[in-house]
């Protein structure tokens, strides 16, 4: 079946712009159907309408509920046949309703090497502990903050002269190659979840 992403951001945008690379050259084979964000006027919005990608901005604040609101990202998702979410800098928890579109198809990238540092400023948590080590992850999304099983993990080192600025573009670094690389393994329907465990065919 045809991969088709609903990408979630609130901020920048360049883990979009990778998954786009990584369509555009070839490396994954999916379609970007739709971005949606929790803030109208984020760089993430423009970037996809420079692609002609459907794009949505949803206030939380025009709704009554996160539940409302939710429903209003679903009913996005779907007119555009979105059948994977990916939460790519997205700064909102997603709720029941959210979680409830995507059962099994919904991937989180979180800044650090999880389980250290979930939830906000995950870089400044890193730095704030002197870890020698930090990365990213890519994991499926479950009820909680950063908790759903892990997929994959990249490490990168903290230097001693690193400020949030520099690891976090490090850190990028390394999310821009691993988030493209993880959905296509879903595209090729290699990840299979046994709990907290997810398999992936074809790794040592
Ligand atoms: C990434 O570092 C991601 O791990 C975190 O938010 C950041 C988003 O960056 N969840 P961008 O918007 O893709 O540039």
């Amino acid at each position: 079946m045809e991969m088709r992403l609903a990408v979630f951001a609130s901020g920048e945008g360049s883990n979009l712009a990778a998954i786009l690379a990584a369509i555009e050259s070839g490396a994954l084979q999916a379609t970007v159907a739709v971005v949606l964000s929790d803030r109208p006027d984020c760089p993430a919005l423009q970037r996809a309408e420079a692609h002609g990608i459907p794009s949505y901005g949803v206030s939380p604040a025009d709704f009554p509920n996160k539940a409302a609101f939710e429903t209003a990202l679903v009913a996005h998702a779907r007119r555009w046949q979105a059948n994977f979410a990916v939460l790519a800098g997205y700064l909102r928890i997603c709720g029941p309703t959210l979680r409830g579109a995507f059962v099994g198809q919904m991937i989180n990238l979180h800044p650090a090497l999880l389980p250290a540092f979930p939830g906000l400023d995950a870089v400044g948590q890193a730095l704030a502990a002197g870890v020698r080590v930090s990365g990213c992850t890519v994991h499926l999304v479950d009820e909680g903050v950063d908790t759903g099983p892990i997929i994959a993990q990249q490490a990168v080192p903290v230097l001693q002269s690193d400020d949030v600025d520099r690891l976090r573009a490090r850190i990028h670094e390394v999310e821009h190659r691993l988030l493209p690389t993880v959905l296509q393994w879903f595209a090729e329907d290699r990840v299979h979840i046994n709990g907290r465990h997810v398999f992936v065919e074809g790794l040592p």
